[in-house]
């Protein structure tokens, strides 16, 4: 196999043997071992998404004239995140590729609010450090100056701080249910209020929390007020792709009304090629995706829903227990759903990348974090069978790690540039 085309073409068998080959290395995920980048509803939910996902291998989302079936499966499920998030009758939001799409296009339609309504020509977004850096990608893509503020000893982001930032160029003020590096849910009422005091738009990335505050608080646990039911919160991003247990390529962005929704949607019809309208950041759209999502949603239902986050927020519990008893180790924050963030307790005496490379020996997977140096976690239900093996490795590894640390991420990086 080469990175040139054969000249002439391989038997399948050959193929996908090849795909088999090729994977080896990659992070064993079925185990229950990576924290990060796959969420595991378990094998009946896999084989549902599959089937669903083959039906519409080819079928193309950029036009539902052709393909009414799409337009009313992306109906069902912005209308399920909406009705998870409080939304009303009004609500009305757009399926995305994924919770960076949702992000750019809820930025892109601050802006375009904030310019037709208000007038705003340098428009500016205030958002706290733990926001996810999509945003700061959206703000280098349309020219947003991003205005960034401290976190609280908490790591909720400085409601104090963001009123000082606001002004009349704000188009967005953003608060994250919860933010990603420490799992802490922001004080999403104070921001919006502010965000509301100077006519801007406030989004609440929920893409991480939006499949699972709403079943946690359907199981009693105390969510601090995040969604639809906070005044001046304009617009609710939430990844089925996440712990909705949907394969990747599937998030939703809600907006409180449609004509806030309208301000995302693309417009042309000078174009040759006839008219064009789009509200997403991609044009051709691939169908497999929102198949997908349909058909896991309808699978799982609520009571679904309600199982496996009760395993997520268990194993959450259990790791959490964990490494509060494990003394070279401290916790980053006190997380208030399914993330778990932690770092050394004497960064002099250990060095938690060190220890991230000798649990990747053993087959684990976390994010790294700076400020401070931390190990990531992030739990779904497939990782709940393995916590109790993970802490036991994580003691021993460490009372032992030392040495030298790679320094995977340049390597990732250098191959982007
Ligand atoms: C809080 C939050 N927002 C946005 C994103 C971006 O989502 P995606 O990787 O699907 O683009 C993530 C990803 O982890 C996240 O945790």
């Amino acid at each position: 196999m080469s990175n040139r085309l054969p000249s002439t073409g391989l038997a399948r068998d050959e193929v996908l043997a090849a795909l088999e080959s090729m994977r080896g290395a990659d992070v064993d995920w079925r185990s229950g071992r990576c924290f990060s980048l796959v969420f595991d509803g378990g094998e009946d939910v896999r084989d549902v998404a599959r089937a669903a996902h083959d039906l519409y291998l080819s079928e193309n989302a950029l036009n539902t004239n052709a393909f009414p079936s799409l337009a009313r499966m992306q109906a069902d499920v912005v209308g399920i995140v909406a009705d998870l998030l409080h939304g009303d009758d009004a609500t009305a939001g757009f399926m995305t590729s994924g919770g960076t799409e949702s992000i750019l296009v809820a930025v892109k339609a601050a802006k375009e609010r904030a310019r037709i309504e208000r007038g705003v020509t340098e428009p500016e977004m205030v958002l706290a450090r733990s926001a996810h850096a999509a945003f700061h990608k959206a703000a280098h893509d349309f020219g947003v100056a991003a205005r960034v503020v401290p976190v609280r000893d908490d790591w909720r982001a400085d409601v104090d701080a963001i009123e000082a930032s606001v002004n009349d160029r704000t188009v967005l003020v953003v608060a994250s249910a919860p933010q990603y590096p420490q799992g802490v849910v922001d004080p999403v009422p104070e921001i919006a209020a502010i965000a509301q005091s100077v006519g801007a738009n406030c989004h609440v990335d929920a893409c991480m929390g939006g499949f699972v505050l709403p079943f946690a608080q359907r199981l009693g646990v105390d969510v601090a007020p995040w969604d639809f039911r906070v005044d001046g919160v304009t617009s609710i991003s939430a990844d089925v792709h996440k712990l909705g247990y949907s394969p990747k390529g599937a998030s939703v962005i809600v907006h409180r009304t449609r004509d806030l929704r309208r301000y995302q949607t693309f417009v042309f019809d000078d174009w040759l090629g006839g008219l064009y309208a789009s509200p997403n950041l991609l044009g051709t759209r691939p169908a497999g995706p929102i198949a997908a999502a349909w058909a896991v949603l309808h699978y799982l239902g609520e009571e679904g829903y309600l199982r496996l986050t009760r395993v997520t927020l268990d194993a959450t519990a259990r790791l959490l227990d964990g490494i509060r008893s494990i003394p070279q180790l401290a916790l980053v924050g006190e997380p208030d759903a399914h993330i778990v963030c932690f770092g050394a307790a004497d960064p002099g005496s250990l060095d938690v990348f060190v220890l991230g490379d000798a649990l990747a020996s053993k087959g684990w997977f976390f994010d790294r974090q700076t400020g401070p140096e931390s190990l990531h976690a992030t739990v779904s239900a497939g990782n709940a069978p393995m916590i109790e093996r993970l802490v036991d490795d994580l003691r021993t590894l460490a009372a032992g790690a030392g040495g030298t640390r790679t320094n995977r991420r340049d390597t990732d990086y250098a191959t982007l540039e």
